[in-house]
């Protein structure tokens, strides 16, 4: 891709992996912009760091969609479907969950095939879901479990945490960490490796 891509961010907490992204954009390890930032939670500390860069945000609960339709399929197609169109109007090269706590039906992902990309604290098939670092947590206290890791990939259907791999990096569990050592060693990790594979995959395109 010879030009600078386009990136829409998708976030829902603290948006440290959003910093690592406009971080390597500004340092040239990154050639590319973020456009839009999306929310689905107005606690997400990460549309106070795109606005702080003049990045427009736009705030995206589900819980309106809740209400509207009695079934919660219903509820998600028509999100997901109302989201796509906000998202697609921000004309992204790459669609970044960046800690996105929402599992997209194909009424998202059918408009953005090959373009969604998930950040994940686990190596690839090890503890999908919202609770990875707690997961690997728990095994390491009740059966040694000596290392996890991060990965980054494709988003193609809605499979938990799971699509074609684009990096990942194994991280040790030490005998002495406490958990918060290890969720720091993990969040550092992340924030080196995420603009990494996504500067990879656009280079690859
Ligand atoms: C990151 O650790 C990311 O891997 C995780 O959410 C965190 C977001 O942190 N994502 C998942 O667990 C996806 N299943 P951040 O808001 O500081 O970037």
């Amino acid at each position: 891709m010879a030009l600078t891509a386009t990136l829409v961010v998708l976030a829902s907490g603290s948006g440290s992996n959003l910093q690592a992204i406009l971080d390597a954009c500004d340092r040239g390890e990154l050639d590319a912009e973020v456009s839009l930032v999306v929310v689905n939670r107005r606690s997400a500390y990460a549309a106070e760091r795109a606005e702080a860069r003049g990045i427009p945000t736009h705030y995206a609960p589900l819980g309106p969609y809740r209400q509207q339709f009695d079934d919660l399929s219903a509820a998600r197609t028509a999100y997901d479907t109302d989201l796509a169109a906000v998202v697609a109007a921000a004309s992204p090269d790459l669609v970044v969950q960046a800690g996105w706590m929402h599992l997209f039906s194909m009424g998202f992902l059918g408009a953005f095939p090959d373009q969604v990309v998930n950040l994940h604290p686990a190596l690839p098939g090890r503890f999908p879901g919202a609770h990875a670092i707690d997961d690997a947590w728990t095994e390491h206290q009740n059966s040694g479990l000596d290392r996890t890791g991060v990965m980054v990939h494709l988003v193609p259907d809605e499979g938990v945490d799971d699509g074609p791999v684009i990096a990942f990096e194994e991280i040790p569990i030490h005998a002495d960490d406490k958990r918060e050592d290890l969720e720091a060693r993990i969040h550092c990790v992340e924030h080196r490796v995420f603009p990494a594979a996504i500067a990879q995959l656009l280079e690859s395109r």
